[in-house]
């Protein structure tokens, strides 16, 4: 190679010496080294190539390099030599594809091949590849993959297995009170309850197998307009029975006026059923769920709390993966998330689950608004910017809290809406004796009075205010008239501005 380099007047002296250096270097390569004409044509191979290939020093120089080509690759392979003529580079040949070559005894071996190019004695393009053996490591590869299949193969048995465990367990168990209440009967020692029991146990056993069935063939949903408060109260009161035998509280907190959403509302209860029974299994000793609706970025936000045990950090990124459990042998399904991430997925939602500070797990997922009114919302809005207040757009801001009343009528201002605050209830009326407002925005308990007290002022005096009253809370009472909007507590500045604006679109 230094040849390469050597100027005119270059003693012949100096030439041979080149020519031993790079003979040294070359015969010192672990790898397979051939040198080709631009036509392919080999006029030099180390000691490598002949152990790799088969053929001597002799055979292989003066022949094509097509001889170590395997028929089957070889209109490959001259494509490849052509790309390189057109582009030549030091680099692998055929990079990211599976090379081969022949040897003389016809055998075919996995080869990797890199490519550089040099000067010949008169100029001429000479083509250096060197070549390595890789059989040893695609066979290395090969097992890899093979044990890799045999683990998912032992993982899925393993997963059926658990499957069935946990679908038998629970259906032994729904038999075991179904057989006793009736044999309680057939015997005539009824203490009066055991319809009900029976009747618990029935809607157990269909939960589960609603879940396999979802889980086996996913069906589109069926959408139609629906309200998500009336699929929380339905699931509400379908568990009602079992929490309350477990000395578990359900709570809810549902934001007032909610926009229907398009959903297969039976598919919607799953969820919240299945979420309600992973809250329920992981407050063993009794306690509070906490359902939560409300809207967000034209979304409904649901979400489902608990206090319990949370889920172990190394869990979380599996807990939605079909039959991933982590309650002992015979308790879980492992469906429950999956089925709920199934459902939510195909109607556009997202789910997500986080541990809450404190302790405990909460589950929520996103569906969204249902498109008659994300348009209507869109076109009420208009042309002018969709985040100002229509001018003179007044809201009265009652609030006893001084830091939340200034940051209501800022957040206002800035948006070009005019607020006046008020610090109690009478005060409230007292402004509202002066003036009208487009909202009433109001603190849910001041100083010993309930915001709906001022409420019941505008009602009872039929005030326009009425039907644009807001109530800001950390947690409303599930019974407040639907007329009412919660604003729930903390709120975004945008969160507050996107509420009015709904009252200035609905006039
Ligand atoms: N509220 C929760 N609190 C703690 N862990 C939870 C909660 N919800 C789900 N998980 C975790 O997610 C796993 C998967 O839940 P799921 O798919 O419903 O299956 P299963 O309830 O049959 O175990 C549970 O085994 C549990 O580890
Ligand atoms: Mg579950």
């Amino acid at each position: 190679m230094d040849g390469e380099s050597s100027g005119p007047g270059t003693g012949r002296t100096d030439r041979q010496h080149a020519e031993a250096r790079f003979r040294a270097v070359v015969e010192s390569s672990p790898y397979a080294i051939l040198m080709a004409d631009t036509a392919g044509k080999m006029i030099f191979a180390n000691q490598q190539a002949e152990i790799l290939f088969g053929y001597s020093q002799a055979e292989l120089i003066g022949q094509s390099i097509d001889l170590l080509v395997p028929d089957r690759v070889r209109g490959r392979h001259s494509e490849y030599r052509r790309e390189f003529e057109a582009n030549p580079s030091t680099r692998p040949m055929g990079a990211g594809r599976d090379l081969y070559a022949r040897r003389k005894d016809g055998t075919e071996i996995p080869v990797e091949i890199g490519l550089t190019t040099l000067k010949g004695p008169s100029g001429e393009t000479l083509v250096l590849a060197s070549i390595v053996d890789i059989t040893r490591r695609k066979q290395a590869e090969q097992m890899i993959q093979e044990k890799e299949s045999q683990l998912w193969q032992s993982q899925k048995l393993e997963a059926v297995g658990r499957l069935a465990g946990g679908v038998a367990h629970e259906i032994n168990n729904i038999l075991g009170v179904v057989m006793a209440m009736a044999e309680t009967i057939r015997d005539g020692e009824t203490r009066g309850d055991e319809a009900g029991i029976i009747l618990n146990q029935a809607v157990k056993g269909s939960k589960i197998v609603k879940d396999l069935l979802v889980y086996s063939r996913p069906t589109s949903p069926a959408l139609a307009e629906v309200r998500m408060d009336d699929i929380v109260q339905r699931a509400v009161r379908m568990a009602a029975n079992d929490l309350h035998l477990r000395h578990i509280e359900l709570k809810t907190d549902i934001a007032g006026s909610l926009p229907a959403i398009s959903a297969d509302a039976d598919q919607i209860e799953q969820v919240l059923m299945n979420l309600i029974a992973n809250a329920r299994d992981a407050i063993p000793a009794g306690g509070t769920i906490e359902i939560r609706v409300e809207e967000k970025d034209f979304r409904i936000q649901t979400s489902v709390a608990d206090r319990g045990t949370g889920i172990p950090p190394a869990a979380i990124d599996k807990i939605f993966d079909p039959f991933f459990s982590t309650k002992e042998e015979g308790k879980g399904t492992g469906l429950g998330l999956s089925v709920a991430a199934g459902i939510v997925k195909a109607h556009g939602g997202t789910i997500q689950a986080a541990n809450r500070p404190g302790g405990g797990a909460v589950l929520t997922f996103h569906l969204p608004v249902s498109a008659n009114r994300k348009t209507a919302g869109v076109e009420g809005s208009g042309s002018e910017s969709p985040d100002r207040l229509p001018a003179g757009f007044r809201v009265l801001v009652v609030d006893d809290d001084e830091g939340l009343r200034e940051s209501c009528v800022r957040a206002i201002e800035s948006r070009g809406g005019r607020a006046v605050p008020a610090e109690c209830v009478d005060e409230a009326v007292r402004c509202l004796d002066q003036e009208t407002f487009e909202v009433v925005l109001c603190d849910y308990y001041m100083n010993r009075k309930y915001g709906m007290e001022l409420y019941r002022y505008l009602t009872d005096q039929k005030r326009a205010e009425a039907r644009h009253f807001i109530l800001m809370t950390g947690l409303a009472p599930s019974s407040l008239e639907p007329s009412i909007t919660v604003l729930t507590k903390p709120f975004r500045k945008a969160e507050l501005i996107e509420a009015l604006l709904r009252h200035a679109r609905s006039g």
